[in-house]
Parts: C-alpha cells; sequence; structure tokens
C-alpha cells in the first residue's frame, strides 16, 4: 500500500502551525511569562526559539522527510544497523507521556466551553470561579468524561488518516483559531488600564532571571513548537520531496511565535486591568479569565469563542502527539490503523485518567513534591523533549554526510540557498544547538 501524504503544501502548513500552536501558547505562555517576570521571559524564548529550536525544527524535518517512516523507522532507514532507532523510541515515549495530561487539560478546556454556553461565569466573585475550577478538576468524574470526549475527537481525526483527517480539519480549525485570538486581543487591549500589562509583556526586567527561568524558557519552546518528540519527524515523513523545509519551519515557528504573543496580548492587558496578579499560575486562563468575561460588555459571547479557541488549538495539537504512535505501531507492528489507535488510546487513557485524578483523588501521590500530571509535564517537557531534540541535531550534524544534508535540505536542489545560509544552518545543527541544549540541561538539573 502506498504511504500516504499530504495533498498541497499549504496542509502541510497548516497541520504543522496547528501541532504547533496550542494549550502550549494560550495556557502554559501567559503563566510562565507571569511567573518569570515578564518580557525578560519573552526575550530568552524568542532567543531559543532562534539559536535552537529552528535548527532542531530543521534536522527533525530531515531526517522524516528523508526516510519517509515513522520516528523509529525513520533512524533504521538511515542509519541500519546501529542503536540510533532506540531514539525513536524516546519519541515514542514522549509523545505518550504529552498527550497523557495533554488531554486532561483538553478535557478542562471542553468543559469550560460548556461552561461558557450555559453562562456559568457571571459570577463577579473571583473566589467562586477559583472554586468553580478548583471542584472541576478534582472531581474525580466531571474530567474523566470530558478528557474521555477529548480522545476521542482526536482519535476520529486521526483515524481518517493524513490528508482526509489531519490536512482537511486543521485547514478549517487553524483559520478560525487566528480570527478569534485577534478578536479577543483587540477586547483585551481596549479595556480601560490595559497599558500596565503592554509594559509587562514588552518592558524586560531581567532582575528577575534565574537559571529556573532558563531552563522554563527552553522547556517551553520545545514545547510550544512541538520539536524533540518525532512530531515534526513523523509529518515531515509525509510531505514530498518538493516542498521546501527551511520556508515550511521557519513559518511554523513564526505563525506560533506570533500567536503565543497575540494570547500574551489577549490575556495580559486584561488581567491588569482587573488589578490581578499576572502570576496566577496555571489558573490565569480558567479562573482570571472567566472573571474577566464575567464583567465585560459582551464577555459571555467572548468566552464561548474563548474556549471554543482553546479546544480547537488543543484538538490540533493532540491529534499530531497521537500521529507519532500510531504510525509507529502501524509500521513497525504492521497494525492497522484503527488497531494502532486503539491500543494507542488504551495506554493514553490509562495515564490520562492518572494524571486527572492526580489533581484530586490521588493527590498524595507525590514524586520530589511534583504530583503525577506535574511529573509527566515536567519529565516530558524538561528532559525527554530536550533530550530527543539533542539526539535529532546529533544525527544530521554528526551522523549524517554532509552532501546528504545538503540535498535534503535544498529538496535536491529545488530550493537551493546562498551558501552563507546553508553554511550558518549546518553550524547551527551541529554546533550551536547541541551545545546550548546541553547546557540548559545540565544547569537545569544541577
Ligand atoms: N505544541 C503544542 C502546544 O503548544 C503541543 C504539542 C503538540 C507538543 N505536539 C507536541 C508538545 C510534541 C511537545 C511535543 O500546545
Amino acid at each position: 500500500m502506498a504511504r500516504e501524504s499530504f495533498g498541497s503544501g499549504f496542509g502541510v502548513l497548516v497541520a504543522m502551525a496547528g501541532s504547533a500552536v496550542g494549550l502550549g501558547n494560550l495556557w502554559r505562555f501567559p503563566y510562565l511569562v507571569g511567573t518569570n517576570g515578564g518580557a525578560a521571559f519573552i526575550i530568552i524564548y524568542l532567543a531559543f526559539v532562534l539559536l535552537l529550536a529552528l535548527p532542531i525544527m530543521y534536522s527533525e524535518f530531515i531526517i522524516g522527510r528523508r526516510s519517509q517512516a515513522n520516528v523509529f523507522g525513520a533512524y533504521k532507514v538511515l542509519a541500519p544497523n546501529t542503536k540510533w532507532c532506540n531514539v525513536g523510541l524516546v519519541y515514542v515515549l514522549a509523545s505518550l507521556c504529552i498527550i497523557s495530561f495533554y488531554c486532561v487539560v483538553g478535557g478542562w478546556t471542553l468543559d469550560y466551553f460548556w461552561k461558557a454556553l450555559t453562562f456559568q461565569f457571571s459570577t463577579p466573585d473571583t473566589a467562586l470561579l477559583g472554586n468553580m475550577f478548583n471542584s472541576t478538576v478534582t472531581s474525580s468524574t466531571e474530567p474523566l468524561v470530558f478528557m474521555l470526549l477529548f480522545l476521542l475527537v482526536t482519535a476520529l481525526i486521526v483515524m481518517a488518516g493524513i490528508k482526509d483527517g489531519i490536512e482537511r480539519y486543521t485547514k478549517v480549525m487553524m483559520p478560525i483559531l487566528f480570527v478569534i485570538v485577534i478578536i479577543v486581543a483587540i477586547r483585551s487591549v481596549t479595556l480601560p488600564g490595559a497599558a500596565a500589562g503592554f509594559e509587562f509583556l514588552f518592558r524586560p526586567d531581567f532582575s528577575k532571571v534565574t537559571a529556573k527561568t532558563l531552563v522554563d524558557a527552553l522547556g517551553q519552546a520545545f514545547f510550544s513548537l512541538s520539536i524533540g518528540c518525532g512530531t515534526i519527524m513523523t509529518y515531515a515523513s509525509y510531505v514530498n520531496k518538493k516542498e521546501n523545509i527551511v520556508g515550511l519551519s521557519v513559518e511554523t515557528a513564526v505563525a506560533d511565535t506570533l500567536f503565543a504573543i497575540i494570547a500574551g496580548l489577549a490575556i495580559m492587558p486584561a488581567v491588569f486591568a482587573f488589578g490581578i496578579s499576572p502570576s496566577e499560575g496555571p489558573g490565569l486562563v480558567f479562573i482570571t479569565l472567566p472573571y474577566i468575561f464575567g464583567q465585560i460588555p459582551l464577555g459571555a459571547f467572548l468566552a464561548i469563542m474563548f474556549f471554543f479557541m482553546l479546544f480547537i488549538a488543543a484538538l490540533t495539537s493532540s491529534i499530531s502527539q497521537l500521529e507519532v504512535i500510531v504510525s509507529y505501531l502501524i509500521e513497525e507492528f504492521k497494525l492497522g490503523r484503527k488497531v494502532s489507535i486503539l491500543a494507542s488510546m488504551a495506554v493514553v487513557v490509562t495515564f490520562g485518567v492518572l494524571c486527572s485524578l492526580s489533581q484530586g483523588l490521588l493527590s498524595h501521590i507525590q514524586i520530589l513534591g511534583n504530583n503525577i500530571f506535574d511529573c509527566f509535564d515536567k519529565f516530558s517537557s524538561n528532559i525527554l523533549l530536550p533530550v530527543g531534540g539533542f539526539f535529532a541535531v546529533i544525527f544530521v550534524g554528526w551522523k549524517m554526510k554532509k552532501p546528504d544534508f545538503t540535498d535534503e535540505i535544498t529538496s535536491g536542489g529545488v530550493h537551493p540557498f546562498k551558501r552563507w545560509f546553508l553554511t550558518y544552518v549546518y553550524f547551527s545543527i551541529k554546533y550551536l544547538a547541541p551545545v546550548v541544549v546541553a547546557v540548559v540541561l545540565v544547569s537545569g538539573l544541577i
């Protein structure tokens, strides 16, 4: 059977941007900015995207498209009879860990979408909304139901395949996402008192920067751009040999960063306008925003749009996480797509239930001061992803032959780049990215 592929270059871009733009931008980015001192964090984040994330994206792209195989198979094709294929297993594990907590938050977004539809945010009391969030996530039933629903939609899209599933749905969802975030941002920045939010987002205060800021920014760059666990590699394996690897990677990074900034503008000015502390943490989106929506004209309507947006943003990302695992099962175990999805879902649901219950019933289970949910999040974002990304650049920079690198990145000469640019890209893959990842990882662990 012929391998599946994307139908068009635009389809690849929306699928990649769909993977990148997600809860990382809307839920994680604002609270990391909030707890790490605002603009200084953003600047460090941008530096990581440029210096690190792009070389890793190119590398994943090169490995995936050249091999036209799943993450495990890719290393087998390009480095036969070596241990490299084990790196692919790290990616499958990382994807499993990520989707397992991601689907929990995905469930919360659906839950809150429902709450918005039924106008449950009209209370002028943040304490009540805090309680609402608390009782929602700590319940042993409600979040599980929404989590399963979220996974069901994810599975159905992945079931339909690359072109008729992932590409088709992200093409519709991504434009909606951008329109909604812009509408919410316009509302937020035009609130009286919004200026302080701007200042927080754009005036850097480097005195707040610590080693933790660096680790957080690094983890966020990996998480937000979906790098380090083979998502891009997997999508790239469905991309034809003519598409421009550099162009698609840069466009994805720009779309994701732009979206994060607009999301920051949608959230921070409103937070300041209402005198709320930006370091509210993970509750920012689920407590602070509903409060604000309850206070402003047309807020109920904005709330519906916002949580719908959160849901589709999460969905276009979760499908990319699932596809890594599913393509691995299909190709390495010769299973059908449906069976592969069912098998992955069995594991994801089990982990997901544990992550969800760790907010309440199982909150006493702590590892190094983190509940199960935070363990999945931190272990994958701050360790597995950087390690996975590290091996991708090492592979392209040190294992692959330079002519093969040049051939792939120029798409066999279809997209010739200036010599200095290729030299820079190669240098960034071979030296820059590995050194920076290693330094931040090691300093973070210490
Ligand atoms: N990037 C997505 C977000 O910002 C999440 C995501 C999708 C992801 N695929 C990934 C994160 C792979 C890490 C690895 O929400």
